[in-house]
């Protein structure tokens, strides 16, 4: 079954033809991240604007990098749900738009099971049941992935997302947008004790999270640094960040990893790219024998092909839409 793939919830306009849930034939990725680092965080109406003149270029791009004709899909996906709502909808509308002239279902596919389903894609050995921590600009939680379309949230974060607080610091340190990835390549070599940073804990479920402190503490270090005129260590800021970040995941991941009793542990979203929380999780895993599953950096970030992937399994469990499909700016994962 093959299947063309839309997503476009923040700023990446992506499409992709996926053959069978687990091949990818085509996966083609626009993304307007540029035109918001000057604003240092994505600017809404702009990532809406750059979606329209992106997509079908991109749609008509996949197709021919798949070597497919467009009599060959069989169905369409789409983002629906969660993210930006005038951005989400020119992925849904476009979507719709096709799946109508070319007399297919559409299927609506929640961004965060896109995000985990990255992972089919990477591993082929890789089948539910797993705990997934899923880690993103716009998503921090521990996600029972009990069926291909069944979940459970087990945490997350209270306030701000992981990748929100990268963002917002790199951002105050004028490293551009998006800043996850300038913030991990300024850790390296720095002394992770160097600044001692808060690690939240939640009264009430230990599983749960919050962010929102942390960004202030570190905001609150560099403001008073340029207060007093001093030089900050920037790779050791950096990597005492990364550090509380980690901390505050990782032993969250090994509880709900015994609290599931899976001992299949996967990684999603874009801040599964940093190289600090990689290699906790590879190291907290190894001790206590529990199988781990890490996309590859071109998986973590947005793109179709991973859209196209739970599409096919939303498809087998008969999650089909009509043509009132809307988008959604949230959408609990496990309502999708
Ligand atoms: O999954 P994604 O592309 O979009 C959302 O669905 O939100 O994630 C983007 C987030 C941004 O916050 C970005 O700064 C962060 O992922 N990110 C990273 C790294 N690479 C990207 N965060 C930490 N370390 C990285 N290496």
């Amino acid at each position: 079954m093959k299947i063309l793939a839309f997503e476009s919830s923040c700023d990446e306009t992506a499409a992709a033809v996926v053959e069978d849930g687990r091949t990818v034939l085509s996966s083609v990725i626009a993304s307007s991240a540029d035109m918001h680092a000057v604003y240092g965080g994505v600017v809404p109406e702009i990532a809406s604007r750059k979606h329209v003149e992106a997509i079908s270029g991109l749609a008509e791009e996949a197709l021919r990098q798949a070597g497919v004709r467009r009599t060959d899909i069989d169905a369409v996906a789409v983002t629906y749900a969660p993210g930006l709502i005038g951005a989400l909808l020119v992925g849904v509308s476009f979507a719709k738009s096709a799946a109508y002239a070319l007399g297919v279902p559409l299927i609506p596919v929640h961004h965060v099971r896109g995000h985990i389903a990255a992972n089919y894609i990477a591993h082929p050995d890789l089948e539910p049941p797993f705990l997934c921590l899923c880690v993103s600009g716009g998503t921090t939680a521990l996600v029972d992935v009990q069926a291909y379309t069944r979940f459970q949230v087990l945490g997350g974060t209270r306030d701000d997302a992981a990748g929100e607080c990268f963002d917002k610091t790199a951002r105050v340190l004028g490293l551009g947008y998006p800043g996850g990835g300038p913030m991990d390549r300024m850790a390296k070599g720095g002394n992770d004790r160097a600044y001692v940073f808060p690690r939240a804990h939640i009264d009430g479920n230990p599983l749960d999270m919050s962010f929102s402190g942390l960004k202030t503490a570190v905001l609150n270090v560099i403001h008073h640094a340029e207060q007093k005129g001093e030089t900050l260590n920037l790779p050791d800021l950096a990597a005492s960040f990364a550090a509380a970040i980690s901390d505050s995941l990782i032993p969250r991941v090994m509880e709900a990893n015994q609290i599931t009793g899976y001992n299949k542990i996967a990684v999603a979203g874009g801040v599964a790219a940093n190289s600090r929380i990689r290699a906790d999780l590879e190291r907290a895993c190894a001790k206590v024998g529990a199988k781990l599953w890490l996309p590859p950096l071109s998986l973590c970030g947005d793109n179709a092909a991973m859209i196209g992937c739970q599409g096919y399994y939303e498809y087998l469990a008969g999650h089909t839409a009509g043509w009132d499909l809307n988008a959604r700016a949230s959408l609990d994962i496990s309502k999708a």
